[in-house]
């Protein structure tokens, strides 16, 4: 599977815009001055031991990103501001561009309803799902096609949502951002259908101001729309402040578990999917 960081030399970072990756970019100045971040253990704590006396290890916050595009165009430049803005505050951002991973269509067994067990194909997404997993925080961005989501990220939803997280939800609680790419139209709706899929997720969505819609068409073009890099900066910040408190939360009182999330998905109890899921 390949991947690319966002914050390092890889197939987005390409040599088509090379000073797009410098913070603050696209010469803009960062209206952003918030502290570092990083999520601090306390190692070989023990019931003796003062939270004060425990020696500290700081494990940076870490944001993975799902680019839906098909090319290195205007979301992954997006993705690369936003992996400047993260690695400011000390947070590692690293886009997972599908574009490059094998990724299989769903097939035609259609039963993903009423499957009992995780999709049965075999390519990369399982991949991306456990690096979501691992992560602090997600963002999913995708430019708009046809009025819709660009098929990529829909096709991923679709594989990754229904055959893999669906079952435990295991995204809850994480810290989610979301942006849309487009010329114009519709941008709202496909930033609208994947806050709901984030939502679906029991992820935490930080209210940042104006949502991150970022209004470009041809190649690099997002790097001109200011106020729509002013919004994505704001969410990247308030997510990183959400991780923050997050963890910080974890350390002070040991509990790993935040928000309740109670049944183990939205469908138990329901009488149309009342089935004994297991994996
Ligand atoms: C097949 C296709 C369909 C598109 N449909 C829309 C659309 O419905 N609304 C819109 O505002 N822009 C539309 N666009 C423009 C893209 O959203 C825009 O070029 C965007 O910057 C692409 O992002 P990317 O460079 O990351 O691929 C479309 C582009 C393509 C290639």
């Amino acid at each position: 599977m390949a991947t690319s960081s966002s914050t390092k030399a890889g197939p987005v970072s390409s040599a088509r815009s090379p000073t797009c990756c410098a913070a603050p970019a696209f010469s803009r100045k960062s209206p952003h001055n918030r502290p570092p971040t990083g999520q601090t253990y306390l190692a070989s704590r023990t019931s003796t031991t003062s939270v004060k006396e425990a020696s500290a290890v700081t494990v940076p916050a870490k944001i993975v990103a799902i680019n839906g595009s098909e090319r290195d165009g205007n979301t992954a430049d997006v993705l690369r501001y936003a992996a400047a803005i993260a690695e400011k505050r000390g947070a590692v951002l690293e886009a997972i561009d599908l574009r490059t991973i094998n990724m299989l269509r769903c097939g035609p067994c259609g039963n993903c309803n009423d499957r009992v067990i995780r999709c049965e194909q075999t390519d990369d997404v399982p991949g991306v799902v456990d690096k979501m997993i691992a992560a602090d925080g997600i963002i999913f961005a995708a430019p708009v096609h046809g009025f819709g989501t660009a098929s990529l990220m829909q096709t991923f939803i679709e594989r990754a949502g229904v055959g893999y997280l669906r079952f435990d939800r295991p995204l809850s609680n994480k810290v989610a951002g979301v942006i849309s790419v487009a010329r114009r139209y519709s941008a709202g709706e496909v930033w609208a259908q994947l806050t709901v899929n984030a939502l679906l997720n029991r992820m935490i969505i930080v209210g940042s101001g104006f949502p991150s819609e970022v209004h470009a068409l041809h190649l690099g073009d997002a790097q001109q729309d200011e106020e729509g890099l002013t919004n994505v900066g704001r969410m990247v910040e308030r997510m990183i402040d959400m991780i923050d408190l997050l963890n910080e939360h974890r350390r002070l009182t040991g509990r790993q578990e935040l928000l309740a999330v109670g049944d183990r998905n939205e469908r138990v109890g329901l009488p149309l999917n009342n089935l004994e899921e297991h994996l």
